[in-house]
């Protein structure tokens, strides 16, 4: 059975989370519904922050809030003690609204605006990401008409692009984010940086990718930056206070993917800065790291209620069920691939093969192709797992179907955290015609 968490069968053959009857939770919030097994998050955030703790370096892991944006998930993470990254004026209203101290929130993104920016600074976050020249001389007037110095990382471009199973070099990166270190780009930015006494350099950032299952692509992108560091340190006497390599690691979805442990990605990561730096002369700078999905992936189950089915004779049986792309739109996306169970008769013999179609009109509206459950009838609760990275921070109104709840479970107790969207929610920015035909 492909349990995450603290997942298990109850003794009416029912799917429970952090002790609480998922049956349960499905009756008294309807679905479909996010549920999020807190304390997953939780041992996640621990073992990450953990590893750092053992290698005796100093670090911090920012939640990249991408993956799921909510006062509470927030919250959690402050409690847990991450940092967190921010990609937008509504992620950073999020984190400030949310009491997140501003001190250990980072701001990402590849088109930040005037007024974005100027939000970041007059609440005073930890440290800009900044991402291209247009970027930096918005920063630098801001920082100008306020007299502050503005704290910054310089996002850079290795040329290392990691994909799930393997990592590839791409000489000049063709990518929208960031300065390419190799064809000037990095450098002309550390100049006008170094100029300018707007800024205060902390250090270089580079992500390479998501869903990455191997440390080999941090290595690369590692010792990338660090040539790079070396030769500003040489020619300018630049001392990076921090380096962040972000993101991308690898969860499990189906039994296919076989990800390794959040400890060896740190491991790796901070072995290779170790050797980098003492073969550059150069002090350890801070480690951080920028995990979205694996905080928060497979803490995330999506409920559904079954309703139609549709058999198209010796081809396959359609299963409907009340979400669809609106809620995940990875299948559709990225042909990501999920497993579920039927919540409700955990014990059934899995008797058949049927694919589960999404409710939208749209036949790419389809959340998992050819999967074995108990025959399954209408009213049934079907469980997706692992949906809680980018699942309902993509969620959608296509059809205007109102967006789920979310549920945080915990310790045999639930509490609401998102409420679900209502149709009134759905027509609250519509304004009637003016209308110019006489009656
Ligand atoms: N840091 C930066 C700069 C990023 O761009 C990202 C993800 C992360 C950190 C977090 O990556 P993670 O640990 O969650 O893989 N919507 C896609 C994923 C887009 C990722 C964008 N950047 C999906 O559903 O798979």
């Amino acid at each position: 059975m492909f349990l995450h968490g603290t997942s298990r069968v109850n003794e009416q053959g029912h799917l429970e989370i952090g002790g609480v009857d998922v049956v349960e939770l499905a009756k008294t919030y309807g679905t479909p519904l996010y549920i999020y097994d807190v304390a997953l998050i939780r041992a996640r955030a621990r073992a990450f922050k953990e590893a750092f703790r053992r290698h005796g370096v100093r670090a911090q892991v920012a939640y990249a809030s991408k993956a799921f944006s909510s006062i509470a998930m927030v919250q959690l993470a402050a409690e847990e003690g991450l940092s967190l990254d921010v990609v937008s004026g509504g992620e950073l209203y999020t984190a400030l609204a949310a009491g997140f101290p501003p001190e250990r929130i980072h701001f990402h993104g590849n088109n930040k605006s005037w007024g974005e920016l100027a939000m970041a600074l007059e609440h005073g976050i930890g440290c800009i990401v900044a991402d291209n020249f247009y970027e930096l001389e918005l920063i630098e007037n801001l920082a100008e008409s306020s007299g502050r110095t503005v704290p910054i990382l310089l996002r850079v471009t290795p040329g290392v692009e990691a994909h799930t199973h393997d990592y590839i070099l791409t000489g000049q990166e063709d990518s929208k984010f960031g300065f390419d270190l190799h064809n000037g780009q990095a450098d002309e930015a550390f100049r006008r940086v170094r100029a300018s006494a707007a800024f205060q350099l902390l250090g270089v950032h580079c992500h390479i990718g998501s869903q990455i299952f191997e440390t080999a692509g941090f290595v690369l992108a590692a010792q990338k930056v660090f040539a790079k560091l070396a030769e500003w340190n040489k020619a300018h006497g630049f001392v990076p206070a921090v380096v962040n390599l972000g993101g991308g690691f690898g969860i499990r979805y189906t039994e296919e993917d076989d990800p390794i442990p959040v400890e060896a990605y740190v491991d790796c990561i901070v072995e290779e800065v170790k050797k980098q730096a003492a073969a550059c002369g150069l002090p350890l700078p801070e480690i951080w790291i920028e995990p979205g999905r694996s905080l928060v992936g497979d803490a995330g189950t999506t409920i559904y209620t079954i309703g139609s089915r549709k058999e198209v004779p010796n081809v396959r049986t359609y299963i409907a069920v009340d979400g669809g792309m609106s809620d995940n739109i990875r299948p559709a996306l990225y042909g990501a691939k999920y497993e579920a169970v039927l919540a409700n008769r955990m014990f059934g013999e899995r008797t058949e093969i049927v694919s589960i179609a999404g409710k939208c009109c749209e036949s790419g509206d389809m959340l998992i192709w050819d999967i074995a459950l108990p025959e399954a009838k209408p009213g049934d609760y079907l469980a997706v797992f692992c949906t809680g990275a980018y699942g309902y921070s993509m969620a959608n109104n296509y059809n205007r179907l109102p967006r789920p709840a979310v549920v945080f479970v915990e310790n045999g107790e639930a509490q609401l955290v998102v409420k679900r969207e209502t149709y009134e929610d759905l027509i609250q920015y519509d304004l009637p015609l003016k209308t110019k035909v006489k009656k």
